[in-house]
């Protein structure tokens, strides 16, 4: 058993570390749909790691590739050199992606993604002689990673409030678009809520266009709750955009590889986006690598002038790392031998039926699902936000079951081979200790 005392050196991310500390949860292995625990039990993973172990855990197939990548080429820098294998994943990349996001940049996380995709957007206006464009909109309860960009335009409050001195000047948001009275229960896409895109319009009617380089958006929010976009919402965003020349990002740092049945959400939702951020699957969650699909007129936009300049003042010492390379190229070859989207897809019906079983018990006030993904909102207990879910969190962990909790929400997303047992068995645990929970 770990002791308080061996922690206190590892400050740990997103975490009231006093608390963990004094009651730590360890993993020490993982295979497949399961993590083995330091008390040596096996967890059953709901939730893929954190949104990325979309292939499931140590997949004999991604750990060869590491491993004889770490041995034949361990590191070369991405500027002015290369290696082989992240020209062939860029090139996979682009025949998966949708319509023609055809260019491919590397990063080493989400939140580098998305920086790197909002400086895209300021670059590209202005090397086309639009440097008024500057704006950058977001949406409230939008979650971007953690970067200074990221906070920018996300909307979570506790992310943005403490860093406020280092949000960005000339960043906005439009409305969310969750709204239990309008759209509680729903399954897939909710009926009501596309007229919110139109607040688009509005910072155009505020700001003017002239000023607003990009709108930046989760396609599916996921740590805000898991709010599924309503039918019709990203058509019409993407419609208000061409009208005034903003460039619409869709994040797919969680959607993308599979989650939604369909390899990314544009392709599912068939709304194409001018950028794409990518990450946690593209690796599935082994080796951190983040990336931006771009379309032709973005990267086409940046390549003038002379051909001795850097186009594109922007990378990272692990852009394009080796190891992530080879890692993300044997995730994309299990993804299709072993069709792990097709079996996301064809689980996506008993997911939802299961998971909207729990309607009806204690404390659940709402339940969204799509693919294999699941939000199941509980009531805010009395003066004490989040409290029930956490509680429901340690419970089913004890119980020997991994969810996620995002505020009142719980917040399942499992590799994409979970079978129909597995399934039963989350929906039966969190059934069980939302009845023994205050
Ligand atoms: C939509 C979205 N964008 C960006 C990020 C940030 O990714 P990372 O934690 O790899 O920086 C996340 C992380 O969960 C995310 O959900």
């Amino acid at each position: 058993m770990y002791k308080p005392n061996d922690m206190n050196a590892h400050w740990m991310p997103f975490t009231p570390n006093r608390r963990f500390k004094e009651h730590p949860k360890m993993m020490t292995s993982a295979k497949g749909m399961y993590y083995t625990n330091s008390e040596g039990s096996k967890v059953l993973d709901g939730i893929a790691g954190l949104w990325c172990c979309n292939a499931g855990h140590c997949h004999p197939k991604i750990v060869e590739a590491i491993q004889n990548q770490a041995a034949e080429l361990d590191y070369v820098t991405a500027f002015n050199m290369g290696h082989p294998k992240i020209f062939e994943l860029a090139n996979q990349l682009t025949s998966l992606l949708p319509g023609d996001l055809d260019h491919v940049f590397f990063t080493g996380s989400g939140s580098e993604s998305v920086d790197t995709a909002l400086k895209m957007a300021l670059g590209y206006h202005r090397v086309r002689g639009e440097a008024t464009r500057t704006r950058l909109i977001g949406r409230e309860r939008g979650y971007h990673g953690v970067g200074f960009g990221g906070i920018s335009v996300g909307g979570m409050v506790n992310n943005r409030k403490m860093f406020n001195a280092g949000i960005l000047q000339g960043t906005d948001h439009i409305s969310h678009t969750h709204n239990l009275q309008h759209n509680a229960f729903s399954k897939n896409q909710p009926a009501w809520g596309a007229h919110l895109a139109d607040d688009l319009e509005k910072m155009v009617a505020l700001h003017d266009a002239s000023t607003i380089a990009a709108v930046i958006v989760e396609p599916i929010a996921g740590s805000t709750g898991v709010l599924i976009p309503p039918a019709g919402y990203l058509e019409r965003l993407r419609k208000i955009c061409d009208k005034h020349g903003i460039l619409l990002i869709f994040d797919e740092v969680i959607t993308g590889f599979g989650r939604t049945g369909s390899a990314f959400a544009a392709e599912h939702y068939n709304v194409q986006p001018d950028i794409m951020t990518l990450a946690k699957g593209l690796t599935s969650g082994t080796v951190p690598m983040g990336a931006v699909a771009v379309r032709g007129h973005v990267y086409d936009a940046f390549m003038q002038g002379p051909e001795s300049v850097i186009e594109f003042f922007h990378g990272y010492t692990y852009s394009g790392h080796p190891l992530a390379a080879a890692a993300a190229l044997a995730t994309q070859s299990v993804y299709r031998d072993e069709n792990m989207f097709g079996q996301a897809a064809a689980m996506a019906d008993f997911w939802q039926e299961t998971l909207h079983g729990l309607k009806g018990h204690r404390h659940v006030i709402d339940i969204r699902t799509t693919g294999l993904i699941a939000g199941i909102e509980l009531e805010v207990r009395a003066g004490a936000p989040t409290a029930r879910a956490l509680d429901v969190f340690d419970r089913c962990y004890a119980d020997n079951v991994l969810i996620r909790t995002t505020g009142d929400t719980i917040a399942l997303t499992p590799p994409l081979m979970i079978n129909k047992e597995q399934i039963t068995q989350i929906a039966e645990t969190i059934a069980k200790h939302l009845a023994l929970v205050d």
